[in-house]
């Protein structure tokens, strides 16, 4: 579950199967931009996990970790690039508030 703002909210189409999907590649999720698609160059598909899911999370690589340090909204202790969060069946119910701004 995406949320923006105070009170808007969007369902993720991920698939939970496919091991492969990044929960912020579906298309259709206001406020992600995901200019690069998932090849984790941009950064505009910034999210901070809910703390219930956070230990859940894959662990970060050394790349997004780096990326994070560019986001347009500024870092926070429970921010990922959501394209980088690959779904698993210990993720499914995940809620993330949307960065703002994405650019
Ligand atoms: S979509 Fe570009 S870093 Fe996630």
């Amino acid at each position: 579950m995406f949320l923006r703002g105070g009170s808007e909210r969007s369902q993720c189409c991920a698939s939970l199967t496919n091991g492969e999907s990044g929960f912020g590649a579906c298309d259709g999720i206001a406020g992600i931009v995901g200019d690069c698609g998932g090849g984790l160059t941009c950064a505009t598909c910034h999210v901070m996990v809910d703390e219930e899911f956070l230990p859940k999370t894959p662990p970060m690589t050394a790349n997004e970790d780096q990326m994070l340090d560019f986001t347009a909204m500024g870092r926070q202790p429970n921010s990922r690039l959501s394209c980088q969060l690959v779904m698993q069946d210990e993720l499914e119910g995940l809620t993330v508030q949307i960065a703002d701004p994405q650019l």
